[in-house]
């Protein structure tokens, strides 16, 4: 494929990370790195505390535990058979750590019981700048909306041209609302709260 072309929109799809998918997770985050620093999607789920306590195995195993228990906590992104990108799509109650997120905290008086929320997108390096942000974002809709989520809502940047790819990992604003989302709070310069009913 070439650097700079588009992904083919006949060879990708989007679908939810189920038990007999996990392989394709673990290979996508790679088996040690586990996406970014040995995280395994754990960073919003466990307070500091909880989240310090377990190290890269121990994160690694209680996601696979999740997965096998479901709902699939987000989607897979697959480019023939390859899994190319992963976004991660939850109920706000099981991610315990956006509360005490500057940006993440709760906006107003809202229903959150039936809130799901975006909080990180990866996408497989040579992947990258293809235009895989957009199908993972309405992925992750898509799953929250068939198990029961009535909104959806993110924490996605403005980058600017020093953002690397990993300070990308809550989205980019202007993706968020091409897919049909809306800006409720903009709590830092480069930061905004986005949520769309689904
Ligand atoms: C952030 C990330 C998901 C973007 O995915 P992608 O498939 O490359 O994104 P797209 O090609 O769809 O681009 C979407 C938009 O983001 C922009 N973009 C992508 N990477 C960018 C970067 N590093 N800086 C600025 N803008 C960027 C694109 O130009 C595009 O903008 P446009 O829609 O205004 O034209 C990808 O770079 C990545 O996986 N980064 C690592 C994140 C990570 O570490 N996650 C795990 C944490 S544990």
């Amino acid at each position: 494929m070439k650097a700079s072309a588009k992904i083919d929109p006949s060879s990708l799809a989007v679908t939810p990370l189920t038990p007999e998918r996990w392989d394709d997770l673990v290979a996508l985050f790679g088996p040690e790195r586990g996406g970014l620093g040995g995280c395994w999607c754990q960073w919003y789920r466990l307070l500091r505390p909880d989240f310090e306590a377990l190290d890269r195995d121990g994160r690694r195993q209680r996601f696979e535990k999740l997965v096998q228990e479901g709902p699939p906590p987000g989607v897979l992104a697959y480019d023939g058979d390859r899994p190319v990108g992963w976004c991660a799509v939850s109920p706000r109650a099981a991610q315990p750590r956006l509360d005490k997120g500057r940006v993440s905290k709760r906006v107003g008086d809202q229903d959150y019981d039936h809130i799901w929320v975006i909080t990180c997108l990866f996408v497989d390096r040579p992947w990258r700048r293809k235009g895989l942000m957009r199908p993972l974002i309405d992925g992750a809709v898509k799953l929250a909306r068939d198990q029961g989520a009535r909104h959806v809502e993110a924490y996605p940047m403005i980058p600017s041209p020093k953002t690397g790819d990993a300070d990308l990992f809550v989205g980019k604003l202007n993706a968020f609302l091409s897919c049909g989302f809306r800006q409720i709070a903009k709590p830092l310069p480069k930061r905004a709260v986005v949520r769309r009913a689904v």
